[in-house]
């Protein structure tokens, strides 16, 4: 079969291959995901829906009671004053991210985001016919990027800025001063931001800043998926000004009509049931994370402090980089993703946390036995 061209600028991602390899006794420590089973209240809230034969289609936008509580929720978080019309209810951050881009990107121009970052936005540049751009961001200034470099890289040709804090893969959080300074770059010259927050409930120092704060006109997609246990449930959402909202609902209603029915009716249980939920995991990980760092760092291993998220991005260049260290540790039942997935990092590695404290002991167990062989090998 002849493909469309497209189709040689998008790679499969790099975690999905960890996940493929990855045998039934293997200490997984690639995942994106939280090892928390979804909150009751939701599960029920979708078995009644599902009962009651809430089972058609939706309005294309969402249903207007999840629209509400989303609105609120960020509203109460961070002060901002979203209404119904300022939400599209989508198939989870994801679909969120290929709308606005595809709604902000023609052929030819620039998707600027972060070196390292999320695997998603190459490839949907990519798809949308742009052309992804690296804002880079070093370990020493803790992955955060400079204002002053992405204003330097600017040429004219950008069609959207893509901000990703708490970060993937890097765990940093943008300090407000930043994120402030991002946007007023990108107001001054005209680049749209797009913010993806899908770990906004997970800062363990400092508080979650989102670009929307500085901006009216900044899209946001966010999710369940992450923050209520429900990466399979499928379930998130854009928030913008409802210029952006009606364009971006213009192609969701083609590729998707709607997010899964009985899903929003779980959504409006996590929201309006299970409030104190995202808290939970929050202690359980921020524990965890000190268990992890500690461990590396007794290891002999340099880490950025991971402010959030639930990653840490360890230096392993003196070990041969993170695509030997991954093979090493893979082979002893570890999996982990090499930091050549997220971009030009490729002396670091991504170690996930959203893992039993019994898993991360194990994982630092078999690092210590490999690792420093590695090193002896250089
Ligand atoms: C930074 C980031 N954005 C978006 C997503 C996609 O999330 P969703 O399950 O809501 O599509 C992920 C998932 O890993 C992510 O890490």
């Amino acid at each position: 079969m002849r493909f469309a061209s497209r189709m040689e600028r998008i790679s499969l991602s790099g975690i999905r291959r960890v996940f493929e390899a990855a045998g039934p006794d293997a200490v997984n420590l690639g995942l994106g995901e939280p090892d928390f089973d979804t909150p009751a209240e939701v599960k029920r809230a979708a078995r009644d829906a599902a009962d009651e034969g809430f089972t058609s289609y939706t309005e294309n936008r969402g249903i207007e009671e999840l629209r509400h509580l989303v609105a609120d929720r960020y509203n109460g978080l961070y002060g901002t004053s979203y209404g119904e019309d300022n939400v599209l209810i989508t198939s989870g951050a994801s679909e969120a991210l290929q709308l606005a881009i595809q709604a902000l990107v023609d052929p030819g121009k620039s998707v600027v985001f972060t070196d390292p970052g999320f695997v998603s936005y190459a490839n949907l540049a990519a798809l949308s016919g742009g052309v992804p751009r690296a804002l880079s961001t070093s370990q020493g200034a803790g992955f955060v990027p400079d204002p002053s470099v992405y204003a330097e890289l600017l040429t004219g040709d950008e069609a959207v800025l893509v901000l990703n804090s708490p970060c993937n893969p890097t765990g940093s959080v943008y300090p407000e001063k930043v994120v402030r300074a991002l946007v007023e770059v990108s107001v001054d010259s005209g680049v749209p931001v797009l913010s993806d927050e899908v770990y906004d409930e997970f800062v363990y120092d400092g508080v979650h800043v989102t670009p929307a704060t500085f901006d009216d006109e900044v899209l946001v997609a966010n999710s369940f998926s992450k923050s209520f246990a429900m990466t399979g449930w499928r379930l998130g959402y854009l928030l913008g000004p409802p210029d952006a909202i009606e364009q971006c609902l213009r192609i969701h209603q083609y590729v998707q009509a709607c997010a899964p029915s009985v899903s929003q009716a779980g959504g409006v249980a996590a929201l309006r049931e299970a409030e104190g939920f995202p808290r939970e995991m929050w202690r359980r990980f921020r524990d965890r994370r000190d268990l992890l760092i500690d461990g590396l760092r007794e290891n002999g291993l340099s880490c950025v402090e991971p402010r959030g998220a639930f990653y840490a991005f360890p230096d392993v260049s003196g070990y041969g980089g993170g695509d030997r260290v991954a093979d090493a540790l893979a082979g002893e039942g570890v999996l982990t993703v090499p930091g050549s997935a997220f971009g030009s990092h490729e002396g670091n590695l991504r170690l996930s946390y959203a893992a039993s404290t019994g898993d991360l002991e194990a994982a630092l167990g078999v690092m210590e036995r490999v690792i420093p062989d590695l090193g002896r090998e250089v």
